[in-house]
């Protein structure tokens, strides 16, 4: 009887303790004050869930744990940093903002505008944004622009357009967004309680490996005996700069959220690296998909981008230490890019059948 009263009131506890939006979750290591108008939309506090498969797979006693922040209002880690940007661009009496985009970006941008009575602008690359995200900066209210070119050429207009008009660029090179997202790094230490071995995440423009390292420094700050993970940044082969050193002019990769030929971010990214003693490594279209499908076996559906971090950490199993603590940051939704979906899976989907029961558990193989 008392077991199940205490049970009852840790259960309401639950429900009582609402998540209040990551900047009022983390205030004290963010840059607002009592007069930033926070917009947000409860964003942050997502799931750092186990991978049994993963965890299997790399073997030697080592715990895969996922970060899955595509989980977030417009399901991806932009959210984080676009909850920052905007409430810092209504602060300053901004109006209007603009952003570049693969897709992520300029939902997210949308959506916070939308929240913040702000007006966006998007520029993207014609034909490279997968459906999902397109959809959403349609229906929160974006003006769109689709450029007979890619990401980075869209970049370069809008960071020049920011220069010349009163519209505020929200892309990663706003440090605010660098802030907001350093917060996922913060939400893993307290969930595990240390930092993971290794940090394996996907990169393009490089804003998120800058901010997750910014995270993990500034917690260690707090808690000294913090050890500091490895950065391990991953990147398609057709589209990987960092890795690579160069600028592609051409990127390409069936993870269009990551198709960007010059980072905006690479010295920092590069900063990062050295810091951390981390690697940054390419794994292929195939590796990605091949990972794509492992995460959704086990009831995790990310897009493709998000899982270069697993492909990666896959690739490197031989070099992973006896009982190592990983974390792979999937950073988008699986349902943002339903046409990749549809196109890479393996399973048994018959269509135009007649619906008839004994034709119908013949098929099902009873
Ligand atoms: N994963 C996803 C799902 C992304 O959308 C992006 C970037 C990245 C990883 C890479 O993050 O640029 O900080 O290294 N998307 C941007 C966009 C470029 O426009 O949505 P990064």
């Amino acid at each position: 009887m008392v077991l199940k009263l205490i049970k009852r009131k840790l259960k309401l506890n639950y429900r009582k303790k609402k998540w209040p939006g990551l900047i009022e979750a983390y205030r004290k290591y963010l840059p607002v004050s009592s007069k930033t108008p926070i917009v947000s939309l409860q964003e942050g506090n997502t799931p750092l869930i186990l991978s049994e498969k993963l965890s299997e797979i790399i073997g030697n006693n080592t715990k895969v744990f996922l970060k899955y922040d595509g989980l977030n209002p417009t399901g991806s880690f932009k959210d984080r940093g676009m909850t920052m940007a905007i409430s810092k661009a209504k602060e300053e009496g901004c109006e209007a903002v603009i952003c570049a985009s693969t897709g992520n970006t300029s939902a997210a941008a949308a959506a916070y505008a939308a929240k913040g009575g702000l007006k966006s602008f998007v520029l993207i690359p014609d034909g490279f944004v997968a459906q999902g995200k397109l959809a959403q900066a349609l229906m929160y209210g974006a003006e769109v622009i689709s450029i007979k070119d890619n990401f980075d050429k869209a970049l370069e207009i809008v960071r020049e357009l920011s220069e010349q008009f009163p519209i505020t660029l929200v892309n990663s090179v706003n440090p605010y967004r660098i802030e907001g997202q350093k917060t996922a790094a913060f939400e893993i230490v307290d969930d595990l309680k240390f930092s993971p071995d290794w940090l394996c995440i996907p990169m393009g423009n490089a804003g998120n490996i800058t901010a997750y390292w910014k995270g993990f420094k500034e917690y260690s700050q707090k808690n000294k005996k913090l050890i500091l993970p490895k950065m391990m940044g991953f990147q398609s082969s057709g589209s990987a700069p960092l890795v690579e050193n160069i600028i592609v002019k051409n990127p390409d990769t069936i993870a269009t959220a990551i198709r960007i030929g010059n980072p905006v971010n690479r010295e920092k990214a590069k900063l990062v690296k050295k810091e951390s003693k981390g690697d940054f490594q390419s794994v292929t279209d195939t590796e990605i998909i091949s990972a794509y499908k492992i995460l959704a076996s086990e009831g995790v559906f990310c897009e493709p981008a998000s899982a270069a971090s697993v492909a990666g950490l896959i690739k490197n199993k031989n070099r992973i230490k006896k009982e190592s603590t990983i974390v792979c940051v999937l950073t988008g939704n699986g349902l943002k890019d339903p046409d990749c979906a549809i196109k890479n899976n393996d399973a048994i989907f018959t269509k135009n059948v007649e619906p008839d029961i004994k034709n119908i558990s013949e098929k099902l193989g009873f």
